[in-house]
């Protein structure tokens, strides 16, 4: 079954965002991109995904109530296994790549999703080559880049990491998720740490 309305609703959202790299980025996107019949992939982190809508921000609510809505047929992905972070990270961590070279909708210009990080979760540094867009559907998330310290983002904020550059996340008492965009770069590639 499509899910379409899922990807409506993400692209409304992003084309909202007026910050310069957002705008950058996806004015002039073509969003009429094929969608491929992915068979839906279950992993038991997405069971975090429901009750992030608790703490989610106001507009973000309503794209993360139709994640919800599609949860189930959704293609859940892991980047890393067991021997990079532990089973805990990997019982807590999931995204989906709506959009890209291997998503829901066909692109090789950007990769796009959504992530979620059960509570207490510890993402340690990371760094890719593409560069990167974060959006907290949620609140309570702690976010580091380029060697700061973690310091609380809002739902809503806009995160940009420049290629390469090291970030590091940590989910508060309460599930994160986040939208995610990648450009520029090997959209398939595993992040080193
Ligand atoms: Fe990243």
């Amino acid at each position: 079954m499509s899910i379409k309305p899922l990807f409506d609703s993400f692209r409304d959202y992003l084309s909202l965002r007026d910050e310069p790299v957002a705008r950058e980025w996806l004015d002039g996107f073509d969003w009429c991109l094929s969608e491929r019949n992915l068979a839906p992939r279950h992993v038991t982190a997405s069971r975090h995904l429901d009750a992030a809508a608790d703490h989610a921000g106001r507009a973000e609510g309503a794209l993360l109530a139709r994640f919800s809505e599609f949860a189930g047929q959704l293609h859940w992905k892991q980047m890393y296994t067991a021997e990079d972070f532990g089973q805990d990270f990997l019982d807590n961590y999931a995204h989906v790549e709506l959009i890209g070279p291997e998503g829901h909708f066909m692109s090789e210009e950007i990769a796009a999703g959504l992530v979620v990080y059960g509570p207490g979760l510890d993402y340690p540094e990371h760094w890719h080559v593409a560069e990167e867009i974060y959006i907290p559907l949620t609140h309570d998330g702690l976010w580091s880049a380029d060697g700061a310290p973690l310091a609380p983002r809002k739902a809503g904020s806009f995160i940009f990491h420049e290629s390469n550059m090291r970030h590091a996340i940590r989910a508060g008492s309460a599930t994160l998720v986040a939208l995610w965009v990648w450009r520029n770069g090997d959209l398939r590639q595993k992040a080193d740490y």
